[in-house]
C-alpha cells in the first residue's frame, strides 16, 4: 500500500534526498512564463544533474510530453531511489484552448459550467505532460485595484467557495490516478485578496473574524472537494508573512481546517522573508518556512541548500522534514505516480486532446455565458435582417493580443478569434462592417479620433471596443485608478458626441469605474477576456444568436476612490437611507457609497419577473429547515436565462453583520411566457457567522430575506431563528 511504500522510502532517504523532494524548480529544459533569471537553475545540465541526484521533487511551468519524459527518466531511472517528479504549471484558464478568465467565467454564477471548463483544461494540460495546476485561485478579492481580481471568482465568499470547489472537481476528475486527472492547488493561503489598498504583494491587517468569515471558506470548500495541495500567499498577515506563519499554515490550515495535503511556497516567497524583515538571512528563511509548515519550496532552492545543514545542527528537527516529505510522497502516491511514473506522458493524447473541437465549442459557450449585459436601451441585439451599417471602433476591435487575458502563456494568440473576425463570420453582409482602431490602448493616434468619428457618422450603429489590455490585470498589475485609459475615454467621448447609437464592448480584468461616453452609451456589455472564442461569443451575443445571462461577480463602483468596495459591506451607524437627507451620513461628498452596477447584476434580452415569494413557515427551529419558494416568469419574447439569488441579513447580532449576504443562487432557463417555481432551503448553518473566540455561531432572532435578480432590490420577507429548546 501507499503508506508502506512511503514509510519505506522515508527510512531509506538521506536528508538531502528529503530536501530534494521538498524542492520545486522552474523547468529550465522547456522554459515558459519567463522565469526570473536570478532564481532557480537556468543551466539545463546542472538541472539534469540535480534531478539525477534526487535533489528535485517537482518541476513547473514547462509543457510537452517529450521533455517531461526525458526529465522523468532522469528521476526514475537515474536517481538512487527513483522517485518520480511532479510536473506542475499555471493552467489558470486553459492550456491551448483558452477559456474566459476565471473572473469572467464566475459571471455564469454556475458551478456546473466552471466544472466543465476546468475538466477540459485538465484534459489538455495532462495531455501536455502536466500533473498539477496552480489553480484555482480561491482568494476573495475585496479591492478592484488589485490585479489578481481577474484570477478568482470575485468579491463574494459564497460564490467563490462554490466555484472554487467546482473548479477543483473539474480539474481533478473523479479518480486522481487517471491520466487526465490534474491535481488542483487552491491558492493563495491566505487573505491575498485583502492586501491593503489593492497593492500587489502588499500587507494584510485583518481581524481573526474576517479572515475566517471571508477569506478561509473557499479554501475549506476546495479541500472538501478533494484538493491535496495549496500555496502559501506572498503577503504578510498582521505582521507575520504567511510563508513563515505557523499559526496560519499549521494551526489553522491543518488544525482548524483539517487540510491533509502539502503546501507549496509561492515563487521565491521563502527567500522573500528576508526582505519582509522577518528572517535574518536565507538560511533563517528556510528554517522559518519549514517550521511554519511550508512543505515544498518553489524556485528559490532554499530548502535543498539549507535543510540538510539545518537538520544536522538541530535547528530543524528531522521529524519536521519527515512530515513534509511524507505529505509530498502521499500525494505522488495518490496520483498513481509510483505505479506509473509515465502517466500523462502520452504523445498520442498530446496530439489528439489539445485544442479538440469540443473544447473550442465549450470555450464559445462559456464565452457567451460569461459576458454581462450591464445596460441596454434596446439597441441590442442588433437586428440581422435590418442589415445595419456597423462601425467597430476601438483598440480591441481587431486585436488578437488582448483576447486571452493574463496567465494564458501556453495559448497561441494568433489562433484566437477577435471581435472583427467574429462579426464578419456572423453578419449576413460583412461588407457593412467598418473597422477603425481610433486610438492606442494608452496613447492617442494621429488622426485616430477623426477617422473614428467619420466612421461612426457613416454607420447606423457603433460597437465601441474599449477597456484594459491583458497586461493591466493579473499578477503585479495593481492600479490606483480603475478607469479606462484616458486616450480611450477621449475616443469614447468623441463617439458619444456624434449621437450615434453606441454599444460598448468592455474588455477588462476587474470591475471598472465607467464615465461619460462609456457609461452613457446605449448599451454596455462587460466581456472581460473571453479567450480563444472571444470574437465568436461576442458576435453571438451582439447579433442575438445567444442571450446574455452573466451576472457581475464584482460590484462596479461609481468612482475608483470607493475601493475597497463590495456589496456585503456593513451598515455603519449613519447609513444613507432611501429617504431623507444624506448630510452627515456614510457617503462621499461626490457620491453615495453605492454601486453603479451591483454584484449579481446582469440583464438579458428578455424580461424576467419574480413574484409569489413564499416562506412555508417563517419560524426556523434550531435544528430545522425552512423552505422558501418564488416564481420566476419570462415576460419577454425570447428564451433566456436568469440567476435567481437569495440574500439574507441578520438584523441584530453580537457582531455587526453585512447589509446583505448571498446564500443561494439558481440559474433558470425559460421560454417566452414560461415560469418556474424556484425552491431554496435554509438551515441554521446558513445563518452562522464567526463570533467571539473565532467560533461559527448562529444567534436566535430576526433575519431579512431577499430573493432577487441582483444584490439590490428583490422580493422581501423575514424569518426568525428560535433557540434550541432544552430537553
Ligand atoms: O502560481 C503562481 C502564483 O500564483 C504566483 N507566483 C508564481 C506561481 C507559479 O508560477
Amino acid at each position: 500500500g501507499d503508506v508502506e511504500r512511503v514509510d519505506d522510502l522515508i527510512k531509506r532517504m538521506t536528508v538531502e534526498e528529503k530536501a530534494g523532494q521538498m524542492t520545486c524548480l522552474a523547468d529550465a529544459f522547456r522554459p515558459f512564463n519567463p522565469p526570473n533569471p536570478d532564481a532557480g537553475i537556468q543551466d539545463v545540465k546542472r538541472l539534469a544533474q540535480e534531478i539525477r541526484k534526487g535533489r528535485v521533487g517537482c518541476l513547473f511551468n514547462g509543457i510537452g510530453v517529450a521533455g517531461a519524459r526525458r526529465a522523468q527518466e532522469m528521476a526514475v531511472n537515474d536517481s538512487r531511489l527513483g522517485i518520480p517528479l511532479i510536473f506542475a504549471g499555471d493552467v489558470i484558464h486553459g492550456l491551448k484552448t483558452i477559456f474566459p478568465v476565471p473572473l469572467g467565467e464566475a459571471s455564469c454564477f454556475d458551478p456546473a459550467m466552471v466544472r466543465r471548463t476546468a475538466r477540459a483544461m485538465a484534459v489538455e494540460a495532462t495531455a501536455a505532460g502536466l500533473h498539477l495546476t496552480f489553480a484555482p485561485m480561491a482568494d476573495v478579492a475585496r479591492d478592484q485595484r488589485w490585479g489578481r481580481v481577474v484570477e478568482g471568482a470575485g468579491e463574494d465568499v459564497t460564490l467563490t467557495a462554490l466555484l472554487t470547489a467546482a473548479r477543483v472537481r473539474g480539474f481533478q476528475g473523479r479518480d486522481l490516478r487517471r491520466d487526465d486527472s490534474l491535481l488542483a492547488c487552491p491558492k493563495h493561503f491566505a487573505a491575498y485578496g485583502a492586501v491593503a489598498a489593492g497593492l500587489e504583494y502588499g500587507n494584510v491587517d485583518i481581524s481573526d473574524e474576517t479572515l475566517r468569515e471571508t477569506h478561509l471558506p473557499p479554501f475549506g470548500s476546495a479541500f472538501a472537494a478533494g484538493a491535496l495541495t495549496t500555496m502559501a500567499a506572498f503577503n504578510e498577515i498582521n505582521g507575520v508573512p504567511a510563508t513563515a506563519d505557523r499559526e496560519l499554515m499549521t494551526d489553522i490550515l491543518r488544525g482548524e481546517m483539517g487540510f491533509r495535503g502539502f503546501v507549496f511556497s509561492d515563487y521565491t516567497a521563502d527567500e522573500e522573508l528576508v526582505a519582509h524583515g522577518f528572517a535574518e538571512d536565507d538560511r533563517d528563511a528556510a528554517r522559518l518556512a519549514v517550521l511554519a509548515g511550508v512543505d515544498m519550496s518553489m524556485q528559490s532552492g532554499l530548502y535543498i541548500r539549507y535543510l540538510p545543514e539545518l537538520v544536522k545542527s538541530g535547528a530543524v528537527p528531522m521529524g519536521t522534514i519527515d512530515v513534509a516529505v511524507r505529505r509530498i510522497l502521499y500525494v505522488k502516491a495518490a496520483m498513481g505516480l509510483f505505479e506509473n511514473p509515465w502517466r500523462s506522458l502520452d504523445e498520442k493524447a498530446e496530439s489528439s486532446r489539445i485544442g479538440a473541437p469540443a473544447h473550442i465549442a465549450l470555450a464559445r459557450e462559456a464565452g457567451t455565458r460569461s459576458a454581462v449585459l450591464l445596460k441596454n436601451d434596446g439597441v441590442l441585439p442588433l437586428d440581422p435582417d435590418k442589415q445595419q451599417k456597423i462601425a467597430l471602433i476601438g483598440p480591441f476591435g481587431e486585436d488578437k493580443d488582448n483576447l486571452y487575458g493574463p496567465w494564458a502563456f501556453y495559448g497561441d494568440p494568433a489562433k484566437g478569434v477577435d471581435i472583427a473576425s467574429g462579426l464578419r463570420a456572423a453578419l449576413p453582409d460583412p461588407a457593412k462592417l467598418t473597422v477603425v482602431v481610433g486610438c492606442g490602448i494608452h496613447e492617442p493616434l494621429d488622426g485616430g479620433i477623426e477617422a473614428a468619428v467619420k466612421a461612426a457618422k457613416a454607420a447606423d450603429v457603433v460597437l465601441l471596443a474599449v477597456g484594459e489590455s491583458q497586461d493591466m490585470s493579473g499578477e503585479a498589475q495593481s492600479r490606483t485608478v480603475i478607469e479606462i485609459p484616458a486616450a480611450q475615454q477621449a475616443l469614447a467621448d468623441a463617439i458619444a458626441a456624434t449621437g450615434k447609437p453606441t454599444v460598448v464592448l468592455l474588455r477588462h480584468g476587474r470591475a471598472l469605474a465607467l464615465h461619460e461616453g462609456v457609461a452613457n452609451a446605449n448599451a454596455v456589455l462587460a466581456t472581460w477576456f473571453l479567450g480563444s472564442e472571444a470574437g465568436n461569443a461576442i458576435a453571438d451575443l451582439v447579433t442575438g444568436k445567444a442571450d446574455p445571462s452573466g451576472k457581475l461577480p464584482v460590484s462596479f463602483p461609481w468612482e475608483s476612490g470607493q475601493e475597497p468596495f463590495f456589496y456585503d459591506r456593513k451598515s455603519t451607524g449613519r447609513p444613507v437611507l432611501d429617504k431623507g437627507s444624506t448630510e452627515y451620513k456614510a457617503r462621499y461628498s461626490t457620491t453615495d457609497n453605492s454601486a453603479r452596477y451591483p454584484f449579481g447584476h446582469g440583464l438579458s434580452y428578455t424580461d424576467f419577473a419574480l413574484d409569489r415569494l413564499h416562506v412555508a413557515d417563517p419560524a426556523l427551529r434550531w435544528d430545522g429547515t425552512i423552505e422558501i419558494t418564488v416564481r420566476l416568469t419570462n415576460k419577454g419574447k425570447r428564451k433566456g436565462s436568469e440567476v435567481v439569488q437569495l440574500y439574507i441579513r441578520d438584523r441584530v447580532a453580537s457582531r455587526t453583520r453585512p447589509i446583505r449576504e448571498l446564500k443561494r443562487m439558481e440559474r433558470v432557463t425559460l421560454d417566452p411566457g414560461g415560469s418556474r417555481t424556484v425552491r431554496f432551503t435554509l438551515s441554521r448553518i446558513d445563518l452562522e457567522f464567526v463570533g467571539s473566540g473565532n467560533k461559527r455561531i448562529a444567534e436566535p432572532g430576526l433575519f431579512d430575506i431577499w430573493v432577487g435578480q441582483s444584490s439590490e432590490g428583490g422580493l422581501h420577507s423575514q424569518i426568525t431563528l428560535y433557540a434550541a429548546v432544552a430537553a
